[in-house]
């Protein structure tokens, strides 16, 4: 998924620019012209027509546009000669910069009104509007202009929409798109597909001490209480499946988000890890699909519960189980956030995995061989709540004795 910047240009967004403009890109030895166009019903994006464009290849004309070269005159008949060679087009030299070569240093005036350039300073692209310069955001490979924004991954799928995994706009909320409306990373061929990854780990300690500088959190400065991976220090706007080992490593959605995504589809959550290698090849996935018949209140801030296979609060559906030495029987999961007390002696969030016995309700099994959403970093007790760092850190990640380790893990909701 990680593309490097030249590599992989394929939409450059803008927000407010409503004007035609016309783009031509040279290939050795033809002239190609493409179109780009901006209009408000593409929802303030810029769209290139032929799909793909490299820097360093372009050439921008003004705003009046940049009539190319004319090309070439094909061969006549099956043994023509070569056809003559076409008119020079309208010169350019006014108004076209290559902007692979230029920098933002230059004023942005009325003179050039419409330009774009490439700063390689700071490896940015910008467009010259109004007066000043805008950075123009660059989406990698994988990132997908679908519009107008879907409810969910899963209505965009329904409408027909999708077009394989990678980032798309959603608006779980339905209404005013401008303010609501977000980049999120679709699974659309799991399983079905129309999977909302609101969550991720990719880094044991780094996002829940960051003072420790990767180091275990016992003896860090920081609030126990951010051991939670659904506190609201971790939310964020996007979740993409980028691998990171920072303040980033352990993210979510927004909690009401979730929620929206989660009762507006199929009541389904899912559970990928990945034991090995450097990319996201899940070892172990499944999903709970929650029983339609029942309440439950999953992704609510201000509350906990337990469900249970057991109980029929849900079904465990297996995609993928490939250390077949390890248990993967996902018979609780437990969610709690913004609770006041302790119910389960250590950090709340969301976890997953077998019950231990004649304990708090969703304290889970210690089990080396089973694959579990488990965390023991902090210890929570008393009413309000007291944490403190657990003495011993069983992290999501690499906590061996009490549950299978795993590289990384995603969450995600359909
Ligand atoms: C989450 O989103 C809801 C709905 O937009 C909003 O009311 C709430 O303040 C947000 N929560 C946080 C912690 O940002």
């Amino acid at each position: 998924m990680q593309v490097s910047l030249v590599q992989g240009i394929a939409v450059l967004c803008v927000a407010f620019y409503w004007w035609d403009f016309s783009l031509a890109s040279k290939r050795q030895g033809q002239n190609r012209e493409a179109r780009l166009t901006l209009k408000p019903k593409h929802g303030g994006q810029l769209m290139l027509s032929s799909g793909r464009i490299k820097l360093g290849e372009v050439f921008l004309s003004g705003i009046n546009g940049l009539r190319g070269e004319r090309g070439e005159k094909g061969a006549k008949g099956e043994k023509g000669s070569q056809g003559e060679k076409g008119d020079k087009g309208d010169s350019c030299s006014s108004s076209c910069k290559n902007i692979f070569t230029s920098s933002t240093s230059g004023s942005c005036d009325a003179r050039t009104e419409g330009e774009l350039r490439y700063d390689k300073k700071s490896s940015h692209l910008f467009l010259c509007s109004r007066k000043q310069w805008h950075q123009l955001q660059t989406v990698l490979r994988g990132e997908i202009s679908n519009s107008p924004p879907r409810k969910s991954c899963l209505d965009i799928l329904f409408k027909g929409e999708g077009q394989g995994d990678g980032m798309y706009w959603i608006n779980p909320a339905g209404t005013d798109p401008e303010r609501n409306a977000f980049r999120a990373y679709c699974d659309m061929t799991t399983s079905g597909g129309g999977w909302t990854l609101v969550a991720k780990v990719t880094h044991d300690y780094s996002w829940v001490c960051p003072d420790r500088d990767g180091g275990m959190c016992r003896g860090s400065k920081t609030n126990p209480l951010n051991a939670n991976l659904f506190h609201d220090i971790h939310q964020r706007d996007t979740v993409d499946l980028s691998i990171k080992s920072n303040i980033d490593a352990g993210v979510h959605l927004n909690d009401t988000i979730i929620r929206m995504l989660f009762v507006s589809g199929r009541q389904s959550v899912r559970f990928t890890f990945v034991g090995s290698g450097n990319d996201w090849t899940a070892t172990e996935d499944a999903y709970a699909a929650f029983n339609p018949s029942k309440k439950n209140r999953m992704f609510v801030d201000h509350e906990w519960g337990q469900y249970t296979l057991d109980n029929v609060d849900y079904t465990w559906n297996i995609i993928k189980h490939t250390r077949k030495d390890k248990t993967f029987r996902g018979k609780i999961i437990c969610w709690g956030n913004k609770v006041k007390h302790s119910y389960r002696f250590y950090d709340h969030g969301l976890h997953v995995g077998s019950p231990a016995s004649a304990h708090k309700p969703c304290l889970l099994d210690n089990n080396e061989n089973e694959v579990m959403l488990k965390s023991h970093y902090a210890t929570l007790q008393g009413s309000p709540l007291k944490a403190r760092w657990d003495m011993a850190q069983f992290g999501f990640l690499g906590a061996q004795f009490v549950q299978v380790p795993n590289k990384r893990i995603a969450i995600w909701v359909r």
